[in-house]
């Protein structure tokens, strides 16, 4: 068999991050599709590789799969704005492509390893633990765990492994279109800190900034893609720090990192859905990926701020 990978999504954050780092660490060929709605051309320049612009479920992509075109394949694509209402498009594009992608992987035996979020846990009590307390608050979040589902259906059935990571708060470099596109900033509080901080403007944050987030560094994100390649089984886990951390800890650790210190304006939280308190339980993760994340807080965004300090964008390992 080929050791072409696909990844769907490939020029959005996690994406070209997962695409760079198998290129520079694996030496694999890559092939990314994306259909370019949220995800920007400029995280791709220094990722060599295939890149077509089409629905993660093209014909011809699910053919390519079904035809033993790929080893693995990582599917990123989604809609990732979670303020996105528009229930049909959400399933859609989210699940039913997921889905579409399950079948025609089956009949090659190609792995596929996929993004589901700790949107699927909601508001219920952290720790966040695989199997208990999926509430969704959002449609968005409902589209996850009813990808979770699809694969769920699969295991045991399924030629290959499927590996679903529900990814808690990512952030790192390649993420600052989502900064950039009309209306609704998506990028990590720590992107739109930094870019506060360097503007001079003051630090705005939900009040109290006690909202208590497990933030997960890029690195690890990719660490635990690469340690899905190897998994022997099926199954779905949590990727996140396995610590929950304040707002309020981050504008800090901006500060020391910038050695710099901020007002910080506090307003209302304008949303009527909102996780204030997520935390990855890592029991499953390190029995199915026997993987576990590397970076705390400190020392992610003393990497990230120390790459932005020099003007980089585009994926961590392009550097
Ligand atoms: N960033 C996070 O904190 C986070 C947290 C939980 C889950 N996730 C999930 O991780 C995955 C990657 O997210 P991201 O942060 O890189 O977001 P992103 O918006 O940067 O990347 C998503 C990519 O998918 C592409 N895309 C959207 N619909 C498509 C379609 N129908 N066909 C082909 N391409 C399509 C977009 O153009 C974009 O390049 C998503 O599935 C997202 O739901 C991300």
């Amino acid at each position: 068999m080929t050791d072409r990978i696909l990844i769907t999504g490939g020029a959005g954050f996690i994406g070209a991050n997962i695409a760079a780092a198998l290129i520079a660490e694996q030496q694999a060929e890559v092939v990314i599709v994306d259909d370019f709605s949220s995800g920007d051309w400029r995280n791709l320049i220094h990722v060599d590789c295939e890149v077509r612009a089409a629905d993660a479920d093209d014909p011809a992509i699910l053919e390519e799969i079904a035809d033993g075109g790929f080893k693995a394949v990582f599917h990123e694509a989604a809609i990732t704005d979670t303020t996105v209402m528009d229930q049909r498009l959400m399933m859609e594009v989210n699940t039913n492509a997921f889905a579409n992608i399950l079948e025609a992987s089956d009949y090659s035996g190609t792995r596929v390893v996929y993004a589901s979020s700790a949107g699927t846990y909601g508001n219920s009590p952290a720790p966040n633990q695989i199997g208990s307390g999926e509430i969704p608050e959002n449609i968005y979040g409902f589209s996850k765990l009813a990808m979770d589902r699809v694969a769920a259906r699969w295991y045991g059935q399924h030629s290959a492994p499927i590996i679903g990571l529900r990814y808690f708060n990512v952030y790192g470099p390649g993420e600052h279109h989502k900064n950039e596109r009309d209306g609704n900033k998506t990028a990590s509080m720590m992107l739109q800190l930094y870019q506060r901080a360097k503007s001079g403007q003051p630090l705005r944050l939900f009040k109290y900034g006690e909202q208590m987030r497990d933030f997960v560094y890029i690195r690890d994100v990719i660490g635990a893609n690469l340690a899905a390649l190897s998994a022997s089984e099926s199954g779905v886990c949590n990727v996140g720090s396995g610590l929950a951390r304040s707002f309020n800890d981050v504008v800090s650790i901006l500060g020391n990192s910038l050695n710099q210190s901020f007002d910080i304006e506090y307003f209302d939280n304008p949303f009527t859905f909102y996780q204030n308190h997520t935390q990855a339980d890592l029991t499953e993760t390190k029995r199915l990926l026997n993987w576990q994340p590397e970076w705390s807080l400190e020392k992610g965004m003393s990497d990230y701020v120390k790459l932005l300090e020099t003007g980089h964008r585009g994926p961590a390992l392009t550097v």
